[in-house]
């Protein structure tokens, strides 16, 4: 092993960057080589990138993004475009490559794979905490901040005004983000893809709340919990004559300085990537199983169906939030 490619790809998480400067840190302290491709699989497939340093991650550990950028990269799902990025890493003699990303970006790293005889090691990078084979994502816990500052503050002006507020974050196909918000907020209903909408049951509580006394609701919807999404639920409610506000948090859940736990994780998972590479891993992915490290094949970790929200939340929450 001389010299190792690493890239962020897909949606940006705040955290990829601590996570690169621990795996350029460690791959220098072995010696190695690395190269930073830019804006993902597209760096590799325009032979963009830049070699890095030990000096090149400094005063980065703190900052949200990546400083590699990110893209999705629609070439990767054919075999043209696969092929490709294997001869050009290649070309530029890689022996390895790190790939920091979610679900889309691990099966890049799959098909690649079958293309390319490097090592491949994937390390979890999403707000979203969906993918297989790890507790834990990369920016899961700084979107869960973000997204419960945005609660605490709509809390506030619903109460000054006996309102209903719907908040919708982020998560088209998972429910982490609006789960653990709405349990940290307090939210009254919490809506996610892995349970199905039903305005009639949401209509009734709304009316029990308001019998109990319960002026000001808040409900976090995910993405992805309806058709037509969070402005289907306000219409839906509207309908039977609430009030109701509607805010959108969108991409500010991606941003800002990574949360001290992202901050861990990436960098224990950083550093122990490149030691996986080191002891001649491949087509892994660098997860998080309790306090534990753990190397799962990439495709067990794409397929892994039962790394499902813990819904029993939902329940909890039917006597938290009377
Ligand atoms: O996967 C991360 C994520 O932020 C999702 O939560 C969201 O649905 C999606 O990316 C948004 O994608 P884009 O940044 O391409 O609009």
């Amino acid at each position: 092993l001389h010299r190792i490619g690493v890239l962020t790809s897909g949606g940006d998480a705040p955290g990829m960057n601590a996570c690169l400067r621990a795996i350029v840190r460690t791959a220098v302290y072995h010696n190695l080589e690395v190269i930073g491709f830019q804006h993902g699989y597209r760096g590799v497939l325009l032979g963009e990138y830049q070699v890095l340093d030990a000096r090149s991650v400094a005063n980065i550990i703190q900052r949200g993004g990546t400083i590699l950028g990110s893209a999705r990269c629609p070439e990767m799902h054919h075999a043209e475009g696969v092929e490709r990025a294997a001869k050009n890493l290649k070309g530029l003699g890689i022996d390895a490559l790190l790939v920091i990303g979610g679900n889309g970006s691990m099966q890049g790293a799959v098909s690649l794979s079958e293309h390319w005889s490097g090592q491949i090691i994937g390390l979890p990078g999403t707000i979203d905490n969906d993918l297989g084979g790890t507790d834990w994502t990369i920016g899961f816990f700084t979107a869960l901040d973000t997204a419960l500052d945005a609660v605490d503050r709509l809390r506030d002006t619903a109460d000054a005004f006996d309102r209903i507020f719907l908040l919708e974050v982020m998560g088209r196909h998972a429910g982490w983000i609006a789960l653990f918000t709405g349990i940290g907020g307090g939210a009254e209903e919490i809506l996610i893809p892995e349970q199905a909408y039903d305005p009639e049951t949401i209509i009734t509580r709304i009316k029990e709340y308001r019998a109990r006394g319960k002026k000001s609701l808040v409900v976090v919807v995910a993405e992805g919990a309806c058709n037509g999404g969070v402005q289907q639920v306000a219409v839906d409610i509207e309908g039977h004559g609430f009030e109701t506000r509607t805010c959108v948090l969108g991409h500010v859940q991606r941003g800002g300085s990574p949360v001290a736990l992202d901050r861990y994780l990436a960098t224990e998972l950083g550093v122990f990537a490149v030691q996986s590479l080191l002891a001649g891993e491949t087509q892994m992915l660098a997860g998080k199983l309790g306090q534990a490290n753990q190397l799962v094949p990439l495709r067990e970790a794409l397929a892994d169906r039962n790394h499902q929200p813990p819904t029993h939340l939902l329940k909890i929450n039917r006597f938290l939030a009377t």
